[in-house]
């Protein structure tokens, strides 16, 4: 181990930023799309129901953490009602004249994909409003002491919108999507499927105890059970292996530092802290500053896996450590997520 400590690992931020593998990996189709079968279920009535009467769809919010399939999912609405796809995202909305020239843009039936929708700013979450309820934007048309604005028809269109964190929503906005649907972490077995189908489309062979392997410390994401394939293939092509086997899999999860519990040193120097800060909660900033990383990051990619493990708990005056989590530390035996068996059929 001594001399791997040397190289830098990837992060689970980093394995699991979107890429253009995530395009390249796509579900083509809601039949390929794996799992959340409420969500799915749900989705393919209301896409039925809309074709039927030959309207738009409803205005659809996705939420969950990142790379559960949100932006797969408002690809596969497009394709099955066979409109066209417009996408943008909250930060790139900067104001309301950016957010016009869009929607200015968009003929019967489209689909605005809007991603990261919690990080739009105000204003421009005002201005959709009237876009969203009654397809109507108010355009100003002079500046200063005469300024006034004509009110433009828009086409009716359906709005896809995705975020990571549903709860900075505002009542009103979030009150405005006809459907709302959460993805939540896949089972085991769900991941096994995807893994499966990435490997055929990767033509790699995954045998059956490195996929139960990824599966497991895949913390319940797709994206990420596809990244570590794609990091276990290149240790399988250097060793001059065509086949990701337990062989390679142990080798590989060695050298991205992630253990038995999905866990990687990022989380482990959280974990760390709070340990040494016992019995006295850690707050936010404190843990941001402690790991190098933003609140952000550890609210939407760390801190979920760990909650969910119950290794920590957030109280009032910060997140601190289950016994569970300070038997662990503390170097005592605890079954592992895999040994568990039950961790992601358990509901977040
Ligand atoms: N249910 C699923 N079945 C198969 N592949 C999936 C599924 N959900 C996600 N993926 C894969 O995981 C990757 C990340 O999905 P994406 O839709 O980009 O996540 P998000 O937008 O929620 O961050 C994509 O490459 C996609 O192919
Ligand atoms: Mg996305």
């Amino acid at each position: 181990m001594a001399e791997e400590q040397s190289t830098p690992r990837a992060s689970f931020q980093q394995l699991n930023h979107p890429e253009e593998w995530d395009s390249k990996l796509r579900p083509q189709s809601l039949e390929e799309f794996v799992g959340q079968h409420r969500v799915v279920d749900n989705l393919r009535i209301a896409l039925q129901a809309a074709r039927i009467r030959s309207e738009t769809v409803d205005h659809v919010l996705l939420s969950g953490l990142p790379g559960l399939g949100k932006t797969t999912l408002c690809h596969l609405i497009a394709m099955e009602m066979g409109a066209h796809l417009t996408v943008t995202s909250g930060p790139a909305l900067g104001r309301p004249a950016d957010l016009a020239g869009i929607l200015t843009g968009l003929e019967r039936g489209d689909i605005l994909f809007v991603d990261e929708v919690h990080r739009l700013p105000a204003p421009v979450e005002e201005y959709l409003y009237a876009a969203m309820e009654d397809f109507v934007i108010d355009v100003p048309v002079d500046q200063g002491m005469g300024a006034r604005s004509v009110r433009l028809p828009l086409p009716p269109f359906t709005m896809v919108a995705a975020t990571t964190r549903e709860g900075m929503l505002s009542a009103p906005f979030r009150g405005r999507f006809g459907i709302c649907e959460k993805l939540i972490p896949y089972p085991r077995d769900d991941l096994a499927r995807i893994l499966d189908r990435t490997a055929g489309l990767l033509k790699v062979k995954l045998d059956e105890a490195a996929r139960s392997m990824v599966a497991d410390r895949a913390r319940g994401t797709p994206r990420i059970a596809n990244r570590l394939l794609r990091r276990l293939r290149d240790v399988a092509q250097v060793r001059g292996s065509k086949e990701v086997d337990a062989a390679v899999a142990e080798e590989g999860m060695e050298r991205l530092g992630i253990d038995a519990w999905g866990l990687e040193e990022t989380d482990r120097q959280l974990l760390g802290l709070l340990y040494r800060g016992r019995p006295r909660p850690l707050g936010l900033k404190t843990l941001a500053a402690g790991i190098g990383e933003s609140e952000d990051a550890i609210e939407e990619v760390y801190e979920p896996h760990l909650l969910r493990l119950e290794l920590i708990r957030k109280t009032p005056r910060g997140r601190e450590l289950t016994l569970r989590g300070e038997q662990l530390l503390a170097g005592k035996a605890v079954a592992s997520a895999a040994e568990q068996g039950t961790l992601w059929s358990a509901s977040p």
